[in-house]
């Protein structure tokens, strides 16, 4: 791009011109001067992940957090995200540029309720996936994403033994996932969904297989489409080998493999459709398609280059979790991340 360019910006009434190659110049200028490291989720808009040093899934964001050198985190994801990297490093300063940035799954379960779930299973373990609050994960012995919740579960089965009681939450689509892949019988199951992921529907899936025969399936195990794709596999339906149920991190890994081998053509792609940019540039010679175009997640799209600018240049938005809190909120992280090396 090379001349002023109308971005949108949410939450503000009218678009404003600006100059995007120069906002992303000055937003680099300004991590320079601040001695920042930007980091993005892949749900994150375009020119956001092009001005990121690292762009990657919820698992990968933590992982980064931990390791950097940087004393500031501008954090370009939504407010889960934040607190997990002020847990993890609270010694540095994290900056979210918007501080509406939340998240509905997050939302869908509270302390009080995750207590009184605890209190009728006593003795259970609380697996919960780290799209909650530190709140929550305070509550919680093991955290969990989307690319190592199964893993995770058949660690407590190894440690606790197989017949441990799991509380898993607060996805549904997830733990029902998971439930089925692990095979184990005990577990309960929060009925918490993201609204984005849940909207992507069984029927979505059929309509855009009947275009597409033949392209692979990639989903997010959070869509409301997973327990019947299972079905359709386990029908004969579906051919297995062509369906993956990756996080974020896992399609890009797919999308990078696509190009090497040059052996797909299209491929749908069951999540936010934030996720077909990434994509696409890792592997242009494939066709991705979304399972259903609507599903864009607005707290994700909140993040701007104008917001981005503004928290570097006067060190606002800060999120830091306090202490006492985090310590707490830090051990079920801390489990997880070991668990995947
Ligand atoms: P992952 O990036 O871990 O797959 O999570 C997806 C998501 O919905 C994050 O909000
Ligand atoms: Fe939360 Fe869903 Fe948005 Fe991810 S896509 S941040 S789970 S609301």
């Amino acid at each position: 791009m090379t001349g002023p360019t109308a971005l949108p910006m949410a939450g503000e009434p009218a678009p404003e011109l600006v100059d995007i190659p120069a906002l992303k110049a000055e937003v680099r200028e300004l991590a320079r001067e601040r001695g920042a490291v930007i980091l993005a989720h892949n749900y994150q808009v375009p020119e956001i992940q092009d001005v990121a040093d690292y762009v990657g899934d919820s698992l990968g964001l933590s992982q980064t957090a931990a390791r950097v050198e940087q004393d500031v985190i501008a954090f370009c994801g939504v407010h889960f995200m934040a607190e997990t990297a002020s847990i993890l490093c609270p010694q540095k300063t994290v900056l979210l540029p918007d501080p509406d940035a939340g998240c509905s799954l997050a939302d869908s379960i509270t302390p009080p309720e995750l207590d009184a779930w605890q209190a009728e299973h006593p003795g259970a373990i609380t697996v919960m996936y780290v799209n909650t609050t530190a709140a929550i994960k305070a509550l919680t012995d093991y955290c969990c994403t989307s690319s190592n919740a199964v893993q995770v579960v058949e660690h407590i089965r190894r440690e606790h033994g197989e017949d441990v009681e799991i509380l898993f939450g607060p996805d549904m689509f997830l733990g029902a996932y998971v439930q089925k892949t692990t095979g184990h019988a005990n577990m309960h199951v929060w009925s918490g969904e993201c609204h984005v992921h849940a909207g992507i529907r069984p029927d979505d899936i059929s309509a855009v297989r009947a275009e597409h025969p033949g392209a692979d399936f990639l989903i997010h195990p959070e869509c409301g489409c997973v327990t019947s794709v299972m079905e359709y596999v386990a029908s004969g339906d579906v051919d297995a080998a062509g369906v993956h149920m990756l996080s974020t991190g896992g399609m890009l890994q797919y999308a990078q493999e696509a190009q090497r081998t040059g052996s797909k053509v299209e491929v749908i792609v069951a999540t936010e459709t934030g996720m077909l940019y990434p994509m696409q540039q890792a592997a242009p010679g494939v066709t991705f398609i979304p399972a259903n175009r609507a599903a864009s997640c607005r707290y994700m799209k909140m993040i701007t280059l104008p917001k981005l600018r503004d928290v570097l240049r006067d060190m606002t938005g800060e999120v830091r979790v306090a202490a006492d809190l985090a310590e707490r909120a830090r051990l079920p992280i801390e489990r997880m991340v070991a668990i995947n090396g």
